[in-house]
């Protein structure tokens, strides 16, 4: 969602955040701004993308080493040049930018509108901007002290930075539920809302708390207090990220990139936990919580989009394997319907960039009933794996492209190698089965490097169907949540409306929507409910539907009945969604490739949701 850029030093600031505004475009956004601070306080904005602010600012002195700059995902207020970030104060004094959402603005606008403040946008992010200036001029306070004053008044969620033209010097950030980070250059300094826009610059970041306020001095002062006023020892960390990792390295687009990543991800995700030669697993973010997951009477999970996808692919293995309980839940339900959660219960929440607001909400729901949380994040130091009490990172790198891939597979692989070392400790599989599943699991990225090599036939199917309006996609078993990611991974990036189901429900509706237009996704791998998933493509055929099959290489029962096939490595059950997942992958791009689609940047959707 929204981006924040921010830079004081020596240099010039507006390569540095135009630079930066274009590392945050991926996160989703309809408008862009930037405020530069030189003799003057400056503000620019621009409906549409980064480029159209580079357009409309390309003739203007730009001229400045402290500047602050935004990309808007639009809340309150329509996306427009107006509403879009940064906001002055009414005395032009202050600029502000903010991500999140101020549920209290309303009232606090009144109150400012009664006492002469005119406002000239929809947003709950003037109203901020402005209650700031207030409580400056009637306090008498520093920039600095206006910002706490100010946010113990506020309700909601923001990461925010604020400049004054009278204090040339100085940025002020603060954060609650929305994440920010410092980057600390040898003699300036760098705020974002992820590190992307920072690492080029510096690996030294400090992650802001929750209601903190930081004021960064261009004279190499970092000074952190907390909105209550207690002052912090800014905490120094490493960034792990490279910035090779930021760009499309010879793609043409990130998706494209990631999803040829997949063999190098999964293995990331498995080293160090998987030890093939020991025939171990171990998984150390979580080693302290074993004995509690073992003795569950149920694991809870929660996520959102893909991740509930992946942690569909979890409660099937855990069960199978483990042998413990496990419901998935929709974060966003599961948060605001009075959910029975006892103190004995494992929540597991899983998400790629560990920022969306309705799974945080869910921890914080879960955590207030005394439940053991953990996570699993990709993006380290994120606000979800900060919540948890323990974890353990997918480490599939940074995905920038909107429509998650590597981070599926990578959440799935975790999650296998969970299911088996609780199957370990309970004893729920033989020895002999349980290193049969591992050694196969250890050869999975190889497998998905063959599956990858499938371009030819996914790139005939595209060209057949990129023109239709609709596709169905079935699975069973563990290939059911397969299905339904196939679906979501199409509308998405495709704006084709696609539909998943647990294969056998066709008869219970669906299939009265098959017909000779009808382009009908079936995982049909070799195990399992194989001989059923047959008789439904059967049924499918019969009303002239078209079929497109994922097939264990060497099939020729489905082969001789579908329209088109696509072969994928044999490999036990339940590791089918690390490769069956891959072509489906594929054909979602190359479909919405051939139709002119935006891939890595799919209208109104966003990288990480950060609002409910
Ligand atoms: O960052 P998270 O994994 O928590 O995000 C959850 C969903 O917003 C995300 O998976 C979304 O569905 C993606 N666009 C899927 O490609």
């Amino acid at each position: 969602m929204c981006g924040i850029v921010a830079y004081v030093g020596p240099k010039e600031a507006y390569p540095i955040l135009i630079n930066g505004l274009k590392r945050l475009e991926y996160r989703g956004y309809d408008s862009a701004g930037i405020a530069l601070l030189n003799s003057s306080l400056n503000v620019y904005k621009a409906k549409g993308k980064v480029s159209d602010l580079e357009d409309i600012i390309k003739d203007t002195d730009l001229h400045g080493t402290i500047g602050i700059a935004h990309t808007r995902w639009a809340t309150h207020g329509e996306p427009n040049q107006v509403n879009a970030h940064p906001h002055y104060s009414q005395s032009k004094e202050i600029a502000l930018i903010h991500n999140g959402i101020i549920e209290n603005y309303a009232s606090l606008r009144k109150e400012l509108e009664s006492r002469g403040y005119v406002f000239e946008s929809s947003t709950d992010t003037e109203v901020l901007t402005n209650l700031i200036e207030d409580i400056k001029i009637n306090e008498n306070v520093d920039l600095f002290e206006a910002v706490r004053i100010a946010l113990n008044q506020v309700i909601g969620a923001y990461a925010i930075v604020v400049i004054s033209r009278n204090d040339p010097d100085t940025l002020i950030a603060a954060r609650k539920g929305s994440p920010l980070v410092i980057g600390i250059g040898t003699d300036d300094y760098y705020v974002a809302s992820d590190a992307t826009p920072i690492v080029e610059y510096t690996k030294n970041v400090v992650y802001l708390d929750d209601e903190e306020v930081a004021q960064i001095r261009r004279n190499n002062t970092l000074k952190i207090k907390t909105i209550r006023n207690h002052e912090k020892t800014p905490y120094v960390q490493q960034l792990e990220l490279n910035l090779s990792a930021l760009e499309k390295g010879g793609f043409e687009h990130f998706m494209l990139k990631e999803i040829y990543e997949q063999p190098h991800s999964i293995r990331d995700s498995m080293r160090g936990r998987l030890h093939a030669d020991l025939g171990t697993v171990s998984l150390g973010g979580i080693i302290d919580y074993e004995q509690k997951l073992i003795t569950a009477q149920r694991i809870l999970v929660v996520a959102c989009g893909t991740s509930w996808h992946a942690g569909l692919v979890g409660e099937y293995l855990i069960e199978d394997l483990a042998r413990i309980p496990v419901e998935v839940e929709y974060a966003s339900e599961f948060r605001y319907r009075n959910p029975v959660i006892y103190e004995h219960d494992v929540v597991i929440a899983i998400s790629q960039s560990g920022e969306t607001a309705d799974t945080l909400a869910a921890i914080e729901l879960a955590k207030s009933k005394g439940a053991t949380i953990l996570g699993i994040c990709n993006v380290v130091g994120s606000s979800i794996a900060r919540a948890t009490h323990a974890g353990s990172y997918t480490h599939a790198g940074p995905e920038i492209g909107v429509a998650s891939t590597k981070a599926f597979t990578a959440q799935v692989t975790l999650l296998t190698l969970l299911a088996l070392r609780l199957a370990q400790l309970k004893g729920t599989l033989s020895k002999s089965r349980f290193l049969q599943i591992l050694n196969e699991l250890d050869r999975i990225p190889e497998k998905v490097e063959e599956t990858l090599k499938t371009s030819e036939v996914v790139t005939r199917i595209a060209t057949q169907f990129k023109d239709v309006r609709n596709f169905l996609y079935l699975g069973r078993g563990y290939n059911f949540p397969v299905a339904l990611e196939g679906a979501l991974k199409l509308k998405e990036i495709s704006y084709i409306h696609a539909e998943g189901y647990p294969a056998a429900e066709m008869k219970h509706g669906p299939i009265a929507l098959i017909d000779e237009e009808m382009p009908v996704v079936f995982i049909a791998t070799n195990k399992g409910t194989y001989d059923k998933v047959v008789s439904n493509i059967q049924e499918v055929k019969a009303r002239k539907g078209k079929v497109i099959a994922i097939v264990t290489k060497g099939d020729t029962i489905v082969k001789g009945m579908a329209d088109y096939v696509i072969e994928i490595p044999e490999t036990e059950e339940m590791l089918v969604p690390l490769l069956a997942t891959i072509p489906l992958q594929k054909l979602s791009y190359h479909i919405a490739v051939m139709r002119g689609c935006n891939v890595d940047q799919p209208r109104n959707l966003a990288k990480s949701v950060t609002v409910e």
